[in-house]
Parts: C-alpha cells; structure tokens; sequence
C-alpha cells in the first residue's frame, strides 16, 4: 500500500517537474524572441513596424478557418522572429509546400536556427511568384502576411499587393492583420483601399485584444480581374 502511495506521488511530482521545465523553455523562447524582435525594431523601426512580435492569440486568428494541411503550397511573408510561423508549421500537411519571405538577414538567420525544417529566403515579398515557381508551384493556396502596411509607401503597398494577387491560386486566401490604429494614418487607410479593389471579399475579424497594440485580421478572397494589372510580376 505505502509503495503505491509512493509511485503515484512520485508520478505526480515528475508531471509537474515535466511541466515546469516546459514552462521555464516556453518563457525563455518567448524572452529572446521578443529581445531579438526589439533588435529588429532598433535596427529598422520603419520595416519591422512594431515593438514585440505577435501573440499566439494573434497568430491563431491568422491561420482560423484555414486548411492548410490541404493546401498545395502557403507562403508567409515577413515572419520576423516567427510568431506565425509556427503556428503555420503545426497546421501544414505532409505534401504542403510552405516557405516564406523575410527581408531582415538577422531575422532569417534566427528563423533558421529556430526553424531548422523551413525554407526562409532573404528576399523581398514582392518576389513572391519567383520563388514560388522555384518550389515548382505556379500559385499559392495561401498567402499570410506579417507585413507592416501602415510603415509602407503607396507604391510599395500596390507593387507586393499586386504580385500577391498574380500569386494567389483560384480560389486562393490572402490573409494580413493591421492594428486597430492603423487607420489613424494615411498609409493606412489607403491600405485598406488597396484590398477592396483587390478583392471581391474581405472579411474582418473581431478586433484581438489579446495582442499588443490590439489587431484586425483580414482575410480576403475572390480577385478582382482588374486588380491584376496593379503590378507587373517582378523578374
Ligand atoms: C511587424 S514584423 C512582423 C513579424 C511577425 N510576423 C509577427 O507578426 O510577429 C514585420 C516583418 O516584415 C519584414 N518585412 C518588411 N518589409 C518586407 C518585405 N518587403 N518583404 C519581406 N519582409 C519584409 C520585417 O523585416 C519584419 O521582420
């Protein structure tokens, strides 16, 4: 009798040491991340946009009602220190290709160090379809975009925009957050001009309160033929 009661606490007690441990690695990943996400910021307030990476509450939202375990081929554009992209990662299905687009050298760096199994290229997001047609796959199913759009000129909005919808495959999902201030500047607001005359429909969210600053999902289908001739494919 005693020595069951001595198994079961000593269970128990190696559960919450396990649990523990894993709380200890989750809080020390979420603390260098955010270091390296400020470093960013420092380095280039304007690209990175935002003082801490995305929550997983956030990143969640991003990826709700997509299937991408179905999907032939999903591209993530500005992944930073990967707050989406790991939530990608755990949804993605065994023949899906995923790879993703990042203009910061040290955040590809980071990315591929925390990520070794993904494929990050130190690019622009404007080249999408050329490394889409690398991978072999003309089109996108999914597009998911950490790109900060309010930090971002017209004409550059118009150029990546533009190239994502060539990108996207027929029945494709661009999906993108903006924060609920965003609209208080004027590149934002025209943001959100440019994917009404991208897309037939673009849904919004409720707003995600659980993200600093708080943040809207967008996420649009149905391109307009017209919004085609935005931006021409960059070679
Ligand atoms: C706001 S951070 C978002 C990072 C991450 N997705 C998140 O939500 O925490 C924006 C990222 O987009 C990258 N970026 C900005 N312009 C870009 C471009 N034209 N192509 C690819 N990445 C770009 C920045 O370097 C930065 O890492």
């Amino acid at each position: 009798m005693e020595s069951l009661v001595a198994k079961v606490i000593s269970r128990r007690h190696a559960r919450t040491e396990r649990a523990e441990r894993d709380w200890l690695a989750r809080a020390d990943r979420t603390f260098s991340e955010n270091l390296r996400f400020v470093g960013a910021f420092l380095r280039s307030p304007g690209r990175v946009g935002a003082l801490l990476p995305s929550s997983r509450v956030l990143a969640r939202a991003m990826i709700a009602s997509s299937d991408l375990a179905a999907a032939g081929a999903v591209v993530e554009l500005g992944p930073g220190t990967g707050s989406f992209t790991r939530a990608i990662l755990e949804r993605l299905g065994e023949h899906t290709t995923f790879f993703a687009l990042e203009l910061d050298w040290q955040a590809v760096a980071g990315l591929r160090q925390n990520f070794p199994e993904l494929r990050v290229y130190h690019d622009s997001a404007e080249r999408i379809q050329r490394y889409l047609a690398r991978h072999g796959r003309p089109q996108a199913d999914y597009v998911i975009s950490g790109l900060p759009w309010a930090n971002m000129g017209a004409g550059v909005q118009r150029r990546i925009m533009g190239n994502v919808a060539h990108a996207l495959a027929p029945g494709g999902v661009f999906t993108t957050f903006t924060y609920l201030i965003s609209p208080l500047r004027a590149n934002g607001r025209h943001y959100r001009r440019v994917l009404g005359e991208l897309f037939g429909s673009v849904e919004i969210s409720a707003v995600v309160w659980r993200n600093f600053p708080p943040a809207l999902v967008y996420r649009c289908t149905q391109v307009r033929p017209p919004a085609e001739a935005l931006a021409l494919p960059v070679g």
